[in-house]
């Protein structure tokens, strides 16, 4: 896999066959450069958004951490990233249908379910992206708890070689990310915009402090947050509620 990423950002792409988490070895690691990128066949404790695990059998999905240092970019604005990397993962696909559901939940296929989930950790300067995407997972191999979920070959995709999926995640990734910090926040988040299934559906969204809500996603604001009925959600778990 190594030898196909082409783009000069990434500096070092190292495969290991098990960990247990890409996102943990990466944020523990001191001192890695910009640029960085670890790329897992299995993890043990794979770490997924809202405390929650994200599992994958042996060799069915991509699993891989990159390490961003953007510290000329002021703080307040990092928040972008994990949206960035779902936009960067939506233009990575081709021949599937692919969308995102807030924040950065990648959805594939006509029933647009959850084929990729972003989870984006700082470590002292440092941002740390993981991507898990299920590439090959058969519907026996979901977690059975989450009807939702789908992996590309379910959803009908072309491309299922890792080899190719992640350069052309890597360099959408590295192309977005310079772009963002050179260019700032206004051109990713017309990007996001146009690639959110979110904006304009009923939802259901929960809320970090346990409070559940539900209305209609209006837009995506200037800081990345969803408006829901002209609220401003900064974190929560969003359902996209189906008309009767
Ligand atoms: C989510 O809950 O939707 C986010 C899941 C992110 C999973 C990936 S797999 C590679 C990287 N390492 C981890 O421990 N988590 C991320």
């Amino acid at each position: 896999m190594r030898d196909k990423i082409r783009h000069p950002f990434w500096v070092d792409v190292d495969v290991v066959e098990r960990t247990g988490s890409t996102n943990a070895d990466l944020a523990a690691a001191v001192g890695l450069p910009e640029g960085t990128v670890l790329v897992a066949e299995v993890q043990d404790a794979g770490r997924g958004r809202i405390g929650r695990a994200w599992t994958s059998p042996p060799g069915a999905g991509l699993l891989f951490s990159a390490l961003l240092r953007p510290t000329e970019v002021p703080r307040e604005r990092w928040g972008w990233l994990p949206l960035l990397a779902g936009v960067a993962c939506v233009d990575a696909l081709t021949g599937v249908d692919a969308h995102l559901k807030w924040p950065n939940d990648l959805l594939v296929g006509p029933e647009r379910k959850k084929a990729a989930g972003i989870l984006a950790e700082v470590a002292g300067d440092a941002v740390v992206l993981g991507i898990g995407l299920n590439v090959t997972l058969t519907a026996d191999e979901l977690p059975p708890d989450r009807p939702d979920t789908t992996s590309l070959a379910l959803a009908g995709a072309p491309v299922l070689d890792r080899e190719l999926l992640l350069p052309a995640i890597l360099d959408a990734l590295a192309e977005n990310y310079e772009s963002w910090r050179t260019g700032g926040d206004e051109a990713l988040r017309a990007a996001y915009r146009e690639r959110c299934d979110t904006i304009g559906r009923l939802v259901r969204v929960s809320l970090p402090a346990g409070e559940t809500l539900h209305g209609r996603a209006t837009d995506v604001d200037a800081e990345g947050r969803l408006v829901v009925d002209g609220r401003a959600i900064a974190a929560g778990d969003v359902v996209h509620v189906r008309p009767e």
